[in-house]
């Protein structure tokens, strides 16, 4: 039996006092009766009979009412919790001494509680989530709604990022009762503009930089052709080197060129249903030693994507990883593992080397940040912008066995 709502207490009060006014009038047409004689017995007694069938009557129908009163209240408890249930927003409910009153599943599903959460103080709930609980705090503090703040988790945490609503409610005098917290997992939407600026910077990058790369091109064409046209023979001993020094160097530098004008040009893709395992075993074939260093496994799907630009970037990540390795004379053991997740593959590409150097982490992906002493720093920018071109995200860390993880996210076919 569910606790009576305030029509319900009522009705039982009104009731009892209905009762009491009965038994009055029967104790007083008792007394009336008896006062009247004996010769009147009878016609009493028919009058008390009927009186009672009434009384009855009154209570049945009492009953009655207050059956359906108590019926409606438990159907609009029934309603309120299956709301709370259904909602795919998370939901918190803080009571005025700081305690959670409720959670919903959908909180429970975003932010990883359980039942344990309820009735501790919402600082300890949500101690995964300390920026929500900040959230909270505030519009209790100032007794202010917060109306879709983003909130970002901080960490590796998924979700990264709320979108967050905070009403405080308060009774008729003002007083502050509890302060109601809706919350959404807004990490998709956060990803999906990160990606467009990315893209959005990458284009822009392209469109200054693409002209000046060419020009460059053009006039180191010139000096290495010169250059070819020196016969070291026909020169003095002494100068022969000069003329070496220069055909390296331009030879290198127009790589470097060639490889930034691979960065900078706008990318045509040419997009086509690719086999992921595919290009990464062919983007293998292009690396001497990679054959017995890499082990393929797990799950790859097929990508809408451009196959030599896909594999030009496996390319690149699994020889960053040789040379890692080689550079810290480990043998070289590297991972190269799939997996299909709802709608994505992603990728991950786990090395033994000695991981990525501090100074190196805020800076892998920007173009011609390199810790080699002969690198060009385009490679990572160059698989960057292959990956988002793809609508994708590449993101990098250590492991904690030490040694790189390259993780790449990219969306199945829609056909596949
Ligand atoms: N697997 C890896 N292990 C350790 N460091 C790495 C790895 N991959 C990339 N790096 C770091 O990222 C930097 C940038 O890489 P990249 O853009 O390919 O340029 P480059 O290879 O020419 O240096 C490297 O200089 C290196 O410091
Ligand atoms: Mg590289």
């Amino acid at each position: 039996m569910p606790p009576l709502t305030i029509a319900g207490y009522a009705l039982v009060g009104l009731t009892i006092m209905v009762a009491i006014l009965l038994v009055v009038v029967i104790v007083m047409l008792v007394k009336a009766a008896s006062g009247r004689g004996l010769s009147r017995k009878s016609e009493s007694r028919g009058e008390s009979a009927m009186l009672s069938m009434a009384l009855q009557e009154a209570v049945t129908k009492l009953k009655a009412q207050e059956r359906a009163t108590a019926a409606r209240a438990e159907a609009s408890e029934r309603l309120a919790s299956q709301i709370v249930e259904g909602l795919t927003s998370g939901l918190v409910v803080v009571d005025r001494a700081g305690r959670v009153q409720t959670i919903n599943p959908a909180a429970g599903r975003i932010l990883g509680l359980d039942e344990t959460a309820v009735s501790i103080p919402f600082r300890d709930a949500l101690s995964k989530a300390p920026a929500l609980a900040d959230v909270i705090a505030e519009a209790l503090e100032d007794s202010a709604p917060i109306l879709r703040r983003t909130v970002a988790l901080g960490g590796t945490s998924k979700p990264s990022h709320l979108g967050v609503t905070v009403s405080p409610i308060s009774d008729a005098n003002g007083v502050l009762q509890a302060a109601v917290c809706l919350f959404t997992d807004l990490t998709a939407v956060v990803e999906l503009e990160e990606q467009l600026r990315l893209k959005e910077a990458l284009a822009r990058l392209g469109e200054l930089t693409a002209g000046l790369a060419h020009e460059f091109r053009n006039g180191l064409a010139t000096i290495h052709g010169y250059g070819r046209l020196l016969d070291p023979a026909a020169l003095p001993e002494p100068y022969r080197p000069y003329v070496e020094g220069i055909r390296a160097e331009t030879t290198a530098l127009g790589e470097v060129v060639t490889n930034f004008l691979r960065f900078a040009k706008p990318e045509q893709l040419a997009m086509a249903p690719v086999d992921v395992r595919a290009v990464i075993v062919r983007a293998l074939e292009d690396l001497p030693g990679a054959a017995a260093a890499v082990t393929v496994e797990g799950e790859f799907s097929v990508v809408d994507g451009d196959d030599v630009l896909l594999r030009h970037a496996f390319n690149n990540l699994v020889r960053n990883s040789l040379e890692a390795c080689a550079a810290a004379a480990t043998p070289p053991r590297i991972v190269v593992r799939g997996q299909v997740v709802d709608r994505d593959v992603r990728i991950t590409v786990d090395d033994n080397g000695p991981g990525l150097a501090a100074e190196a982490l805020n800076r892998l992906f920007q173009p011609f940040a390199t810790t080699k002493p002969t690198g060009t720093g385009l490679g990572l920018a160059i698989v960057q912008k292959v990956i988002v071109s793809h609508n994708g995200v590449i993101s990098a860390g250590n492991r904690p066995d030490g040694g790189a993880q390259f993780r790449v996210r990219l969306p199945r076919s829609k056909s596949a």
